[in-house]
């Protein structure tokens, strides 16, 4: 048992960080936490660890928390750990506004402990292979990535997922972030951003449910992303087509192909090196900064920047509306 004492709060996505901590030696799982009593103690009795519905009562005896709860509830409950000197693994996205995010930025600096954000695709060793491909220069540098990300979501009538203003959009704020933020970790900074939406096919929720954005970045380059909580007939998980001039990369699951003039090869193939939990180097890089001081890569001011991305997108979508407008 490791010596960074860990808790997760929110016990829906969280079990992955649950199951994470538990799995490496650096942690110390010592709380499970949801207002869900019975979800909290199965977890706990699984997991072998403590349980309460009332997280703040647990922040005397951890060093560090995963946040695993409904956006609107990210700020607060952010603040009221930070402000207790814990270091904060936030799932995604950030927060709601873009002033919620700069005093969290700011209080996880004044109060000298790290502040994460869980965007595990940057740390799933494909993606990782990915960007090392790129960025040794080998195959030319990208003018064109096309990212699709089809999903099918049903909340409960009256849930937090279907309600603009706990959510803190619609799919493109919710479940884009990972790929606004994955195109801009590949691609750059992007110089030029826009969106589209619409509720149709998804007309539970009050943003939009399915997305299409375009982006350019500094190099020229650029990317046009579809997301969608429609679509039944899925195939999951994200794909990607990356073309540079001299190569094109294709993803798709987890296997990462790079076609040339010599014919098509695989970087990455998941059957040899599969991951029993996708959140594992997510989770030991967290443990690992809290442990050297470094910061995390996907830290405050990071993570920021592809939220600002998407909020410069929603602007243009809401001149537009979600499809109401005609020629
Ligand atoms: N990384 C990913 O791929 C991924 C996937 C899904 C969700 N997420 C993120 O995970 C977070 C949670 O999403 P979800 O789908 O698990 O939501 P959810 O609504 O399904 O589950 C949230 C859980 O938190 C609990 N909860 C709510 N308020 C609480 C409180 N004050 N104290 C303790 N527990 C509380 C609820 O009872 C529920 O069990 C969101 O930030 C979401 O964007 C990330």
């Amino acid at each position: 048992m490791g010596s960074i004492r860990t808790a997760v709060v929110g016990l829906n996505l969280g079990m992955g960080h649950v199951r994470a901590y538990k799995a490496l030696e650096q942690a110390d799982l010592r709380w499970v936490v949801d207002l869900d009593e019975e979800k909290a103690a199965k977890a706990a009795e699984e997991y072998e660890c403590r349980y309460t519905t009332d997280w703040t009562s647990i922040l005397d005896d951890v060093d560090a928390v995963s946040i695993c709860t409904p956006h609107h509830l990210h700020y607060p409950q952010t603040m009221q750990a930070i402000e207790a000197g814990k270091h904060v693994l936030l799932e995604k996205p950030f927060a709601n506004t873009e002033e919620e995010c700069l005093k969290l930025i700011e209080a996880a600096d004044a109060n000298n402990v790290k502040l994460m954000l869980a965007y595990v695709v940057r740390y799933m060793p494909h993606m990782r292979r990915l960007k090392q491909a790129i960025d040794s220069g080998e195959y030319g540098v990208p003018f064109n990535a096309e990212c699709w990300v089809e999903a099918y979501l049903q909340p409960r009538p009256g849930s937090w997922l279907a309600q603009k203003d706990k959510l803190g959009g619609g799919v493109l704020f919710s479940h884009g972030c990972h790929y606004v933020d994955a195109l801009m970790w590949l691609l750059g900074t992007p110089t030029r951003m826009t969106a589209m939406g619409t509720r149709a096919g998804t007309e539970w929720l009050e943003s939009e449910g399915t997305s299409h954005a375009l982006m350019q970045f500094e190099s020229g380059a650029l990317a046009h992303l579809v997301t969608s909580w429609g679509m039944k007939y899925r195939e999951t998980p994200a794909k990607y087509h990356i073309h540079t001039p001299k190569a094109a990369f294709i993803v798709k699951g987890e296997q990462v192909d790079v076609i040339t003039e010599e014919g098509r090869k695989t970087l990455y193939d998941p059957a040899e090196t599969k991951q029993p939990n996708i959140f594992l180097p997510e989770i030991e890089h967290f443990l690992d900064c809290i442990a050297t001081g470094r910061s995390p890569e996907t830290d405050g001011r990071d993570s920021l920047k592809s939220l600002r991305a998407i909020w410069r997108m929603y602007e243009e979508q809401d001149r537009f509306g979600l499809g109401e407008a005609r020629l």
